[in-house]
């Protein structure tokens, strides 16, 4: 059964992820964390598989691929000197994305106790989580975290009782945002600079020490255990068809009432914002647009948005993305093109380099938008500014590419008057001026 139902409370997973209890191992026991893991292991590691396929649970990294089909790719028995690792993708760092942050520092057993369940269904007996640079209280509180998981003898040798040896390691990023990319974290895991490499082959052929590897979001994995202990049935009960579950949104900028909330999969923008933000700033006439799965997805304008569910397939009808579930909401008082530009400047920034498309077009294509802001271009540049996206677009080694063409597509698509305005108005400035 599946059908889009608002949750409850009583639905929620992540019942701590305002804070209000403590985050340490104590307390999340008594919210049924760690309740009988071993029992859990008991189902068997390939049943763990089926049953987080069934769940329709998709990666919450921001791709979506189907994450029980991603653990079925691992090998079922590791040859020796070649062992499965899971790696844990904590870098979260795609702007407007904060929900990763919110799990570990106030629900950390959640990722711990899923990580040695994920683990033991690929037969990984050590993982990595890779935790962003900036992240320096959550790396403390992790590691707190961790450490009381050893003492309690439920990380380690025997680990909860289950008879499987399993360690789990905190590795600290440095500050860039590429190291997000799957391949280039384990690059930088390796201790080299972290570099996306090509795909294929994919992380499950040859990924950490060019050994089988996952990597997983955190949020993917911190849902598990729940998954296990209520069911596929009642995960796939929330959201609709290919797009399952609980979600944890992020919503920012122009609400009354920026949050980070878990919700039914699939909920429309407009209850999203109504249940859990109080509304728009200055009321819904005054909504501009909507950027709703992170900087990389391209905007959404206020018509389209207002009842589109808030999924992988309802946003992508929408020429947009659900990426992680960062809802950045821009009223009219928002300078869209100032916007765009400054994302691109982003993405220019954190370029690494390695691919001519990336490293010169991204720097180009911000320079265009920082004219086309000023409208100090001519009406052309538009469409050579949109055809240089389509150049970047799928021909650079990592999605950082992608990720800079689509905003830029988004405001033509869908504001270009404005863009042809700007032009137009310094035209006339400079003819009074003559
Ligand atoms: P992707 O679509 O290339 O891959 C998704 C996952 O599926 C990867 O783990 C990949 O190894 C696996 N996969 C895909 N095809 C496969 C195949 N044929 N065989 C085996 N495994 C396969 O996307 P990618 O580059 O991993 O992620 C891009 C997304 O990341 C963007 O859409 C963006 O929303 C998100 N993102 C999230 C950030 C954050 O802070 N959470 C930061 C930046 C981007
Ligand atoms: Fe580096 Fe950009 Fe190429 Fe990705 S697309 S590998 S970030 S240069």
């Amino acid at each position: 059964m599946s059908g889009i139902t608002s949750l409850t409370d009583k639905d929620r997973i992540f019942t701590n992820v305002y804070g209000f209890q403590s985050p340490w191992l104590k307390e999340a026991q008594a919210r049924g964390d760690w309740d009988d893991t071993a029992k859990l292991m008991q189902l068997g590691q390939d049943a763990i598989i089926e049953i987080v396929k069934e769940s329709g649970l998709r990666g919450r990294g921001g791709a979506g691929f189907p994450t029980g089909v991603k653990w079925g790719f691992m090998p079922k028995e590791p040859t020796p000197g070649r062992p499965n690792f899971l790696v844990i993708n904590a870098d979260e760092s795609e702007p407007g994305s904060c929900k990763d942050r919110e799990i570990i520092r106030h629900d950390p057993h959640k990722l711990i106790e899923g990580a040695l369940l994920s683990s033991f269904a690929m037969r990984a007996r050590a993982a990595y989580i890779y935790i962003r640079g900036e992240y320096i209280q959550e790396a403390i509180a992790m590691q707190r975290a961790i450490d009381e998981a050893y003492e309690a003898g439920l990380l380690g040798k025997n680990a909860a009782g289950s008879g499987y040896d399993f360690d789990l390691f905190l590795h600290r990023g440095a500050g860039a945002y590429i190291c997000g990319e799957e391949t280039a974290m384990l690059e930088s895991l390796e201790g080299k600079k972290g570099q996306p490499r090509l795909k294929p082959p994919f992380p499950a052929g040859a990924g950490l020490y060019g050994c089988p590897t996952t990597v997983n979001n955190v949020e993917s994995i911190a849902v598990v255990p729940t998954i296990l202990r209520r069911g596929a049935a009642w995960f796939k009960s929330f959201g609709r068809e290919n797009n399952a579950g609980t979600k944890l949104f992020q919503i920012s900028g122009h609400v009354e009432k920026p949050c980070v909330v878990e919700e039914a999969m699939s909920i429309p923008f407009r209850e999203l914002i109504e249940k859990h933000c109080g509304g728009i700033t200055g009321g819904w006439d005054n909504l501009l647009a909507v950027i709703p799965g992170g900087s990389s997805v391209p905007l959404v304008p206020a018509k389209d948005i207002m009842d589109c569910p808030m999924d992988f397939d309802g946003l992508k009808d929408q020429g947009s993305g659900l990426g992680t579930a960062a809802v950045i909401v821009m009223d009219k008082s928002t300078d869209i093109v100032k916007a765009i530009s400054r994302i691109s400047y982003f993405y220019k920034h954190e370029s690494c380099g390695q691919c001519t498309p990336c490293r010169e077009g991204t720097g180009w294509m911000w320079r265009t938008m920082e004219k086309l802001r000023e409208g100090d271009a001519e009406i052309g540049t538009i469409d050579r500014l949109l055809d240089v996206t389509k150049q970047v677009e799928g021909h650079t080694i990592c999605a950082l590419g992608d990720a800079a063409a689509w905003p830029i597509q988004g405001l033509i698509r869908h504001f270009r008057p404005e863009i042809e305005r700007r032009i137009a108005e310094r035209g006339d400035r400079l003819e009074a001026a003559e």
